[in-house]
């Protein structure tokens, strides 16, 4: 087959590497791909977002199956456009991608399923959002209804915040458009976890639990990120847990879609929170994770190219899908500065060398090739390296030895990844 994965992140290097493995061999391009996924797949060099010029380089090419990384295509419709011209694409198409485009949508829709998720409220305007927020508890969270690069959540905890966090998101629109919308919901605490489910619409079927570190630092220190590093499977993600998510909160969003009229199709991405009183529902999104799929596709046993068509062509209930006990740990690499300003370009050594150990997958997430044709960083996040072992520990140790084989200019790494699964926290 021919296979088209859009996006250039850890995330897009995981699935062609995996894909790369398939039984069967597939011709795969990755648009635009970076250093690494070039080292599995043909890179294209069309950027993600823009679905008119995929279209014609899949029709073009006879590309028989598209692969969705990120959400911003997906929310712009890229499933719909390619399916109108008859293009087989793995992914939601628009309206069931609102699960992860819109809050309101997605909370309404949980309230609507009986799904448990954080009491909430959606504002338009935001007099009435002020005069609501003068009444509450604190902490209290505000999110901007619309896509916000992940920075669209913010946790108040007085009015003063609240009244600030309305004014930034409504008024001045740091956000745009996003942000004409708010929902505003209880603070709920708890672990998180990041459940995600292969889904054709009838069909769920969930990949093994991963947490993922959302801050820059140490000990969970710092602004947030796109994410420092994941582990898989997470202890706190019992059998009971996995079965609670899987009927009360994956199967019941599922079911509340197909109502809609048009099937969820793709992978669904449930961001949970164990609370006192149980799993929350936190978020859906609607794609895979990043860097969650670093460690969830190592441990994934059957073949990922059967599993994306069974998806498309609504035959998930006709495979079984194995995740090996393995544990797998990812660490993030990434430019000094990050989150804030970075410079690029830099030099990086020591990749062959790691990517050499045993059970160890280097995943490239902001890499290029510069003109002498050496690998640089090309990004805030640049390198995703990943381990498997019998343990945890194991898992963990190997990354972290690959790690230290690598270096660039600048580069920052968390020496605490899975602190959760070790127990401090
Ligand atoms: P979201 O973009 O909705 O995933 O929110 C980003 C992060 O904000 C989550 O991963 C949580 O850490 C936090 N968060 C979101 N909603 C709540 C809530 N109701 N209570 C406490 N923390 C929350
Ligand atoms: N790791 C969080 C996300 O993919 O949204």
């Amino acid at each position: 087959m021919k296979i088209l994965v859009i996006g250039g992140g850890g995330r897009e290097h995981a699935i062609c590497w995996k894909l790369s493995q398939s039984k069967a061999f597939h011709k795969i391009y990755c648009a635009p791909g970076n250093a690494g996924t070039a080292l599995v797949a043909e890179n294209v060099p069309i950027s993600a977002t823009d679905i008119e010029k995929l279209l014609l380089f899949a029709e073009h090419q006879n590309v028989d199956l598209t692969v969705v990384g990120p959400e911003k295509p997906l929310i712009a419709g890229i499933v719909d456009a390619f399916e109108a011209k008859g293009l087989r694409i793995f992914g939601p198409s628009l309206e069931p991608a609102m699960l992860e485009g819109s809050k309101s949508y997605a909370k309404e829709l949980m309230l609507r399923a009986g799904i448990p998720t954080a009491p909430f409220r959606v504002f338009d305007n935001p007099a009435e959002a002020r005069d609501y927020l003068q009444a509450q508890a604190y902490p209290i969270v505000i999110k901007a209804d619309g896509e916000a690069a992940g920075k669209g959540v913010i946790i108040a905890k007085d009015f003063p915040e609240a009244d600030a966090a309305i004014h930034s998101l409504m008024e001045k629109r740091i956000f745009g458009a996003s942000g004409d919308r708010v929902v505003i919901e209880k603070c709920i605490s708890g672990q998180e976890l990041s459940i995600m489910a292969f889904v054709d619409g009838e069909t769920v079927l969930p990949m093994v639990a991963a947490q993922d570190h959302k801050r820059i630092g140490d000990g969970d220190t710092g602004p947030n990120t796109g994410g420092m590093g994941a582990y898989a499977p997470v202890p706190a993600a019992t059998p009971a847990v996995l079965k609670f998510v899987q009927e009360k909160i994956l199967y019941p969003a599922v079911s509340a879609v197909r109502e809609t009229g048009i099937p969820y199709r793709g992978v669904l991405y449930a961001g949970i929170m164990l609370t006192e009183d149980g799993p929350y529902c936190i978020e859906f999104n609607c794609r895979f994770g990043d860097p969650e799929t670093e460690v969830v596709l190592p441990l994934l046993e059957t073949d990922l190219a059967e599993i994306l068509n069974a998806v498309v062509d609504v035959e998930l209930d006709k495979i079984p899908v194995t995740f090996s006990d393995r544990s797998a740990v990812t660490v993030v690499m990434a430019s000094g500065g990050y989150p804030g300003d970075y410079e690029t370009g830099k030099p990086i050594t020591g990749l062959d060398a790691a990517a050499k150990l045993d059970a160890v997958a280097v995943f490239h997430a902001g890499t290029a090739h510069n003109t002498d044709n050496e690998v640089v960083t090309s990004g805030g996040r640049v390198l995703t390296i990943t381990a498997t072992g019998e343990t945890f520990e194991e898992a963990r140790e190997r990354s972290y030895a690959a790690i230290s084989r690598i270096s660039f200019e600048g580069a920052q790494f968390r020496t605490d990844i899975g602190r959760w699964a070790l127990g401090i926290v």
